[in-house]
């Protein structure tokens, strides 16, 4: 039999530190390899550089075990590795919703050059559609061994949070294989995986490219949908958190990814659907996704809408109101504030004059560096001390289980936007609190009346 791939992982954040590091549980010997050198000497402390449930136990297990090293230096990695595995990040591009492929093509070439014996590059960032081939072409000008060096797309679908159970059962393996040797290849290292019947699917470099930002355009188009429910359920009183029930028993909707609230943030879904409308458009497909600007309108205005319930709770104006920011990070489990809807409501509250203090169990650091002029408050119960107006933007289990009266007892008043649905609205309206959350019927405004719309239109001038 075929001895075991040496696999190393070029990239060390969230994406290839868990990589790496599952590898290894796995049973492989893995060299991870990252540019920064603080991140390499904290892996190598058995040290995650960022927060995620599990990964430490796990990096200290693989550690352990001998199989697992990390380094700074790209020789070392061009000559280890039979199959390499580039995760490295692809921003958005500062001033376009473009992705800023620089990271990609660097780590790329950086191998191609040094790579002298046969051996498979594989990319598992999130690219724009053409992004492999176009690579592919690169890395044969560039290899001293021609096309022995192959290159293959594995795209991957971790979720933050959930990062060691996506990566060691993954719902489905998508392989983006131009030979047979480098689906041979894919396939020796996932043999673990596959080994448990995961499903996988072998197809060509484009399609395993789609397939990413396709799944994250469904994900964030199910978001917005509910949300524009939600907006519509603003003008009319009905109630979204009933609507989002109704609907999800229809098991061809299903009832994940439609909880309505404060939208979607983090580093994927709202670049991804940026970059991917971007390509369209140089692909001359642009009208095919053109919903995606909608989608990503529709997520934006829930942060402005939520910001406008604050104020109006407050009394129409927002300068000098107290408010507690439940929550910073863009989920609940994480410390990733990129493009977090949370700190976004907090920075839009201070810019209109409210004194703003933040409490996240876990991402008050981020924040911080983020938005150094917001408070910034050591616990849930100093964070709500003396507030005016209590905001819920991160569904931390913290917050969803703190009692009402608990908080009345700390507040200067009982008011509270529950920017993420997860409060039980009668437990607070019973102990006092007014309670507000978009697409809740407490707005109900009265419905107009067919007459009333009627009326109106035959006084239009027009
Ligand atoms: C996402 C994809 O789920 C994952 O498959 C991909 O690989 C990377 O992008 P992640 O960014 O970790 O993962 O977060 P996810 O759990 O998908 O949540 C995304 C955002 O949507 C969060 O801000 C969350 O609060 C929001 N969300 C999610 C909702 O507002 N409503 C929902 O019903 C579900």
């Amino acid at each position: 039999p075929m001895p075991a791939p040496r696999i190393t992982v070029v990239g060390t954040g969230y994406l290839g530190a868990t990589h790496a590091i599952c590898m290894a549980i796995m049973g492989f010997e893995v060299l991870g390899a990252d540019i920064d050198p603080n991140k390499i000497e904290l892996l190598r402390d058995g040290r995650v550089p960022f927060f995620e449930p599990g990964l430490p136990e796990k990096l200290g297990q693989a550690l352990a075990s001998g199989r697992l090293r990390f380094t700074t230096d790209f020789d070392e990695v061009a000559h280890f590795g039979d199959v390499h595995f580039l995760c490295v990040g692809t921003p958005q591009a500062a001033g376009s919703g473009a992705a800023d492929l620089g990271y990609v093509e660097a780590a790329f070439t950086t191998l191609a050059a040094r790579i002298a014996r046969r051996a498979l590059l594989v990319g598992k960032s999130t690219v724009p559609i053409g992004t492999a081939a176009r690579l592919t072409r690169m890395i044969r000008e560039i290899s001293p061994i021609g096309s022995e060096l192959e290159l293959a797309w594995n795209p991957e679908f971790l979720r933050e949070g959930f990062a060691v159970q996506d990566t060691l059962h993954p719902d489905r393996l998508v392989f983006g294989v131009e030979s047979e040797w480098a689906e041979s290849q894919l396939r020796a290292v996932y043999a673990p995986i596959l080994g448990t019947g995961t499903p996988l699917i072998v197809a060509d470099l484009a399609t395993s490219e789609l397939v990413k930002v396709a799944a994250n355009s469904f994900l964030a188009t199910k978001i917005s949908f509910i949300n524009a429910m939600a907006e519509v359920c603003e003008a009319t009183g009905a109630d979204v958190s009933l609507l989002a029930q109704a609907l999800s028993l229809d098991d061809r909707i299903g009832r994940r990814f439609l909880q309505p609230g404060l939208g979607f943030g983090g580093g994927c879904l709202p670049k991804d659907i940026r970059a991917f409308r971007h390509r369209a458009e140089e692909l001359g497909v642009g009208q095919a996704v053109s919903f995606l600007g909608e989608v990503d309108a529709i997520n934006n205005r829930r942060r402005v809408r939520t910001v406008d319930l604050i104020r109006e709770l407050a009394g129409g104006n927002l300068a000098g109101v107290r408010v507690a920011a439940l929550g910073a990070a863009f989920k609940p489990n994480s410390d990733d504030v990129r493009d977090a809807p949370a700190l976004d409501v907090a920075r839009l509250l201070y810019l209109e004059g409210a004194v703003v203090t933040v409490y996240d169990p876990e991402a008050n650091a981020n924040a911080h560096r983020l938005y150094p002029d917001l408070n910034y408050a050591g616990s849930m119960a100093e964070a709500v001390a003396q507030a005016d107006v209590v905001a819920l933007l991160t569904e931390w289990e913290e917050f969803r289980q703190a009692d009402p009266d608990y908080l009345a007892g700390l507040v200067r008043q009982r008011l509270i936007v529950d920017g993420r649905h997860a409060l039980d609205a009668s437990d607070y309206t019973s102990k006092g609190w007014e309670y507000r959350a978009l697409g809740h019927p407490y707005q109900a405004r009265t419905v107009p009346l067919l007459e009333d719309a009627r009326d109106s239109a035959a006084g239009d001038p027009a």
